[in-house]
């Protein structure tokens, strides 16, 4: 007899043939088919069905049961026979002979069909965004993440890297987007940024003597989004000290092949090791710094990563010179005395990971000199007394003793969402936002009220005209 309070999950049914069950869930679906009522119960981590015969004293109730509705149902497994299998479910060779049913509390009819394939407005999804969640496709996808995420923690573990935090009330890091500025109420005239990477405090972190660390990292940048880009993302930031850039290749190479490998044994990865081509040659042949190198570009199963090298230091725009990756990127050793006279021409020593036709990860070796980090700034017009409020600290840290460090950061929703066979990263992050920035669920952003502003010390230059 099994105790009257203990749970079991939909998805060990099939272990327990025989015996008397509770299961805890939600109705996904009802089948009225004239004696019998049959009622797909689901839970967190699968579904099972639950039969309700004529002779059941809880058929009616059952009858009446509506969508979404969380309830207690106890009934004993038993196994199906012959066609009642259903080889599409883990529980299809099992089903509950119910012989108890609690609502505990009943849902109404959701704005939109939970379970169904049918196109819903992305707005509506968005807006009950928990709802959306429970559909199967999305409540798998956040699964993997998590296994995903888990194995990475793992591989890193095991190789003495050290996860450690950083801030997300800081100052700016320049990675090519738009800072979010944060009002300090204390010092009113004053913002934080929101970090578009951990980047300085990895490098930081290197000349503070931890030698590989990496993080799961939240980063914040506003930019206008796409289908692989959101306004906030999570990048797998890591960092060492005494390494090439082969020693950086080769990690990322084996733990993305490990991966893969273990979570997803049915893709198949194209090419091992990994193609790589330098930038100009990419251009080159493909006309794209991120190629899509599948056999059948169609087959979202085939998994075809490459490396893309040598990019150059810099960018020109309108006569002006911009970093290519960021201004911490070390140019390659024979390339320093080009600075001076053709910097546009010097190469650098970063890197991008691609898979099928998309960037997912950059990285670099960085300057770790106080005198090639100023100069950089020079070429890029930042004068000195703007390098030393905005950097200072990166010129000061690397006086005393900063090793020789790179790395890379795999941006973790790209990766999930190929993974995946997603078309959009909206799809792999539980409350992403619209392609306008907003989250129609909490709402945000919301205006704030002349109260909180005065707080801030702020004040709105115009009226606003434009409601998010
Ligand atoms: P980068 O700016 O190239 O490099 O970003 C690294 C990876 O992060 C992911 N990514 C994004 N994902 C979703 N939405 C976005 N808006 C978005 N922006 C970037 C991509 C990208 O390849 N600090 C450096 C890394 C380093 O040098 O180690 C950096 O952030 O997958």
């Amino acid at each position: 007899m099994t105790d009257k309070h203990s749970r079991t999950f939909t998805a060990d049914t099939p272990q327990k043939i025989g015996e008397t069950v509770n299961l805890y869930g939600w109705v996904h679906a009802k089948r009225n088919m004239g004696q019998i009522v049959f009622v797909d119960l689901r839970d967190g981590f699968g579904r099972v069905q639950v039969v309700f015969d004529t002779q059941n004293s809880f058929r009616e109730q059952a009858e009446g049961l509506k969508p979404e509705s969380v309830v207690k149902i106890t009934g004993q497994v038993v196994e199906r026979q012959g066609k009642a299998i259903n080889a599409k479910i883990p529980t299809g060779k099992v089903e509950i002979q119910a012989t108890g049913l609690e609502i505990l509390n009943e849902s109404e009819t959701p704005p939109f069909e939970i379970g169904q394939d049918k196109a819903v407005d992305e707005e509506l999804r968005l807006k009950y965004r928990y709802l959306d969640l429970r559909h199967d496709r999305i409540h798998a996808n956040l699964l993997m993440r998590h296994q995903v995420v888990n194995f990475i923690r793992n591989f890193l573990n095991e190789r003495k890297f050290t996860e450690i935090e950083t801030p997300i009330l800081t100052a700016p890091t320049p990675e090519g987007a738009r800072d979010y500025m944060v009002p300090s109420r204390k010092y009113a005239g004053s913002f934080y940024a929101l970090p578009q990477s951990p980047q300085q405090y990895k490098q930081l972190l290197m000349v503070a003597g931890f030698e590989r660390y990496y993080q799961i990292a939240r980063c914040m940048r506003d930019e206008d989004s796409r289908g692989d880009r959101q306004p906030e993302f999570t990048q797998l930031d890591l960092e060492m000290s005494f390494v090439t850039e082969e020693d950086v290749l080769q990690l990322t190479e084996e733990l993305v092949t490990q991966l893969v490998k273990t979570l997803y044994p049915d893709k198949k990865l194209l090419q091992q090791p990994f193609p790589r081509l330098t930038y100009a040659e990419a251009l080159k042949k493909y006309k794209s710094d991120k190629p899509d190198l599948r056999q059948d570009k169609n087959n979202p199963d085939e998994l075809a990563f490459a490396f893309i090298t040598d990019f150059p230091l810099f960018n020109k725009e309108d006569g002006k010179l911009n970093s290519e990756h960021h201004p911490f990127t070390a140019p390659k050793p024979d390339q320093i005395k080009l600075l001076d006279t053709v910097p546009e021409k010097v190469l650098s020593t970063s890197y991008d990971l691609v898979l099928n036709g998309y960037e997912i990860g950059s990285g670099s070796l960085r300057i770790h000199e106080p005198a090639l980090q100023q100069k950089v700034f020079e070429i890029l017009g930042i004068d000195a007394k703007t390098a030393q409020t905005k950097f200072g600290h990166m010129l000061e840290a690397f006086k005393y003793g900063a090793p020789p460090h790179g790395g890379i950061a795999p941006g973790i929703d790209r990766l999930m969402m190929l993974l995946q066979n997603e078309p959009n990263i909206r799809e792999v992050i539980a409350f992403p936002k619209t392609d306008k920035g907003r989250d129609p669920m909490m709402g945000s952003p919301i205006p704030a009220d002349t109260d909180t502003l005065s707080e801030l010390g702020l004040q709105l230059k115009q009226t606003r005209n434009s409601k998010p």
